[in-house]
């Protein structure tokens, strides 16, 4: 058994889900570009919108290194990302985590918590400000709003005049964080560079949480990598990504016409039986480890990768600790297609059973 030959097209967006068609998506990057906002803000209507803040947007949006087709200029600010967010000492940095984490579980009430809001988001929101060097004032929540807006964006087939207000609101303070020193090519890349950080990586700890919570294993005596790895590939946080198609191409006995959206389901690809196996749709400890797309492959390969793995690895166990005679009471998950994402965990002690 396998899962239906892809490409197929609903609501004018194909749909790739098979891993060999996704990986090639992905790597096929001067024939798929990760660049849909030119054609997105071509085909919306937003004539009565001012064009300062029109421009603004489409300046930044163009500028990220994500929507760049061109090999050199990623490769070039690939590298001095990469260089800015692992410049930090390895022991200041668990020193960081550990202070904001007792700091932020101190505030909490034990009756009722959410781990998404209440812990795992505030802690991200600090990490990013700590790794990216920002000593400016950083209202949480505003951060939060910002973050929000980015993955908003990102999951668009047409634009709004409010989708682009609203973004362009939620950047007002963030044009004063990034440090002075950076290049505007960099600083450019800052409101993308916080919503990686914040939004994938909280994603990425709430959801391995949730597979905690909701399998029965003794989660003390397995790797806290290999938990990560298993729900990268079952509930990995950026399920897919969009692509533009820049020229007539066919796919498996499909057209694809040049300026076609293409939604590349990476978290298909990741459940896809010929490489997984008939099982390939269950969370299981002990299979056998194959390459996953969960960060993407080729040009666009996420650069977070080492350093939210890091984060994930040294920050659950330590939540774990603290929840882990506690039960999910509810949860519900962003309507927010193309992210696994928990919008809010709420969670408290496990019912004891009374033994006469
Ligand atoms: C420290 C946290 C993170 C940072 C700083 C970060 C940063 C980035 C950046 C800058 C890119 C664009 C790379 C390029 O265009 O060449 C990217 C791509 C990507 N990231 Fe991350 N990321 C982080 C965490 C994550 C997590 C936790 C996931 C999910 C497991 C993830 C999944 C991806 C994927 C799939 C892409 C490729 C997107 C595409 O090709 O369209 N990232 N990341």
């Amino acid at each position: 058994m396998g899962r239906q030959r892809s490409p197929f097209k609903i609501n004018n967006v194909w749909l790739v889900s098979s891993y060999d068609d996704v990986k090639f998506c992905l790597e096929a990057h001067e024939t798929f570009s990760s660049n849909k906002f030119k054609y997105l803000f071509e085909k919306s209507d937003l004539a009565d919108i001012d064009q300062g803040v029109l421009s603004e947007v489409k300046n930044m949006l163009n500028s990220w290194i994500l929507h760049s087709d061109y090999a050199e200029e990623v490769v070039q600010l690939k590298y001095q990302l990469t260089a800015l967010i692992h410049s930090y000492e390895d022991e200041e940095f668990k020193s960081i985590m550990e202070t904001s984490l007792s700091n932020i579980t101190q505030k909490i009430d034990p009756q009722r918590c959410d781990l998404k809001n209440d812990i795992v988001i505030p802690l991200m929101i600090k990490l990013a400000k700590f790794i990216l060097k920002i000593d400016k004032s950083f209202d949480e929540k505003e951060c939060y709003t910002h973050v929000f807006q980015v993955a908003y964006l990102l999951q668009k087939t047409t634009f709004t005049k409010d989708d682009i207000l609203a973004f362009h609101e939620s950047l007002t303070y963030l044009n004063a964080c990034a440090p002075n020193q950076l290049s505007a090519s960099m600083k450019i890349q800052y409101a993308l560079i916080i919503y990686a950080m914040t939004f994938n990586t909280s994603n990425l700890i709430t959801n391995t949480l949730f597979n905690m919570f909701t399998h029965d294993y003794n989660w003390d005596a397995l790797k806290i990598k290999d938990i990560i790895t298993e729900t990268l590939r079952t509930e990995s946080p950026l399920q897919s990504v969009m692509r533009v198609a820049t020229t007539d191409i066919e796919m498996n006995g499909k057209q694809i016409k040049q300026g076609d959206f293409l939604s590349v389901i990476i978290g298909s690809a990741n459940r896809d039986e010929r490489v997984f196996g008939d099982n390939a749709e269950e969370f299981l400890m002990n299979r056998k480890r194959k390459p996953l797309l969960s960060y993407g492959i080729g040009m666009h390969q996420c650069l977070g990768q080492k350093l939210s793995q890091n984060i994930a690895i040294h920050i659950i166990p330590k939540i774990w600790e603290l929840v882990k005679t506690s039960e999910i009471q509810h949860i519900t998950w962003e309507d927010l297609q193309g992210f696994r994402s928990v919008e809010s965990m709420v969670i408290n002690e496990k019912h004891k059973e009374i033994t006469v």
